[in-house]
């Protein structure tokens, strides 16, 4: 492909596999992020591992002259926009930043993109738009009822940019929507760097392995799922980031814009998962029950077979991969 492939919020946990994963294929990505919630650090480390420098631009989002400067000073064929601010309980305490970031955000992009005649994007967005699943697996076609604000920002931006290819049909838009994005790069220089104690379970399986960080809180032991714990789709983030690279290839040839689940398909129970990540890293996790936590969902995970026919994807790394690669970047520092 002629040109470069911006990733915007490049420096996070899934930019930085994409932007990795587009320079494994031979495209040149480059990186636009404002480092509000990821480090500098990744940026010599992908540089490094690509083989050559990985460019960036250090902006928000949000800020339409350094975009346009960007679009300006590079050739780019195509976006993939992965910026925006996560965290169902941080989205409930700042309505007004998520709503700015995420569809803000999406629309300046837009615009500029637009001025500069670039048309191609692929759009990070989230198994949470479909809130409390109807039916299993969740399908594409699923009813859209996230049940929080970072969910409805997801929902809102998607909404956004099918008006976009509605109005003009140049443009050419995947939805990408992830299910439980988890581990890290199998070379552990680049993977998941939360601050401070992590919501998530992988990582936070990693830090209490790790040591310092007390017990894992099973939230729930009476949810309607074989072992009475939650159930989730955990994608390995390497599978993630080859699901961008397929949707850039789709969008050569696809008009229009098309949502994708991101998923393996199938589900594990948290205690799955902890026993899963017991192999991986040889230790016991110390554990205890605690009540649900509000929002939470029993089970949720994918229908993937739309990506499967349209972009000849399919997840190909297990939970075993999963909890190997995640706690190898853990022993490695886990961090930048
Ligand atoms: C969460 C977000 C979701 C987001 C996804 C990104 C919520 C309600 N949803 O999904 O919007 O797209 O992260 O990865 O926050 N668990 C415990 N103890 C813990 C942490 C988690 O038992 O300390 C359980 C959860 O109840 C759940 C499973 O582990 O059953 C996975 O939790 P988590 O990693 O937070 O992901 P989700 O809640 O599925």
């Amino acid at each position: 492909m002629d040109g470069k492939i911006l990733v915007t919020g490049g420096a996070g946990y899934v930019g930085s596999h994409v932007a990795m994963a587009l320079a494994d294929a031979g495209l040149v990505p480059i990186i636009l992020d404002d480092f509000s919630s990821s480090s500098r650090a990744v940026l010599p480390r992908l540089s490094a591992l690509a083989g050559r420098t990985v460019e960036h631009v250090e902006a928000d989002v949000r800020d339409t002259a350094a975009l346009r400067k960007l679009f300006h000073d590079h050739p780019i064929a195509a976006v993939i926009h992965c910026a925006g601010l996560k965290g169902v309980g941080d989205g409930e305490t700042r309505p007004l930043a998520f709503w700015d970031v995420n569809v803000g955000g999406t629309m300046a992009l837009a615009e500029v993109m637009g001025e500069a005649g670039v048309a191609r994007l692929v759009f990070s967005s989230s198994a949470t738009v479909y809130g409390q699943p109807e039916s299993l697996p969740v399908g594409e076609d699923a009813p859209l009822k996230p049940n929080g604000v970072y969910g409805r920002t997801k929902r809102a931006a998607e909404d956004f940019l099918r008006d976009l290819t509605r109005a003009n049909p140049n443009w050419r838009i995947a939805l990408l929507r992830y299910f439980n994005p988890a581990g890290a790069h199998p070379s552990a220089r680049i993977g998941e760097a939360p601050l401070g104690r992590p919501d998530n379970l992988v990582p936070l399986l990693c830090r209490i392995a790790g040591g310092g960080f007390g017990e894992l809180a099973i939230f729930g032991s009476d949810w309607p799922t074989e072992d009475g714990t939650g159930v989730r789709d955990y994608l390995h983030v390497q599978d993630l980031a080859e699901g961008h690279l397929a949707a850039i290839r789709f969008l050569a040839t696809a008009p229009g814009a098309t949502a994708f689940n991101l998923g393996m398909g199938r589900g594990w129970s948290v205690l799955e998962v902890v026993r899963a990540f017991e192999a991986a890293c040889g230790r016991r996790i110390a554990r205890s029950f605690v009540p649900r936590r509000p929002g939470d969902v029993a089970c949720y995970y994918a229908d993937p077979a739309r990506a499967e026919a349209l972009l000849a994807w399919r997840a190909r790394r297990d939970l075993d991969a999963i909890c190997a690669d995640a706690w190898r970047w853990q022993l490695a520092g886990g961090g930048y």
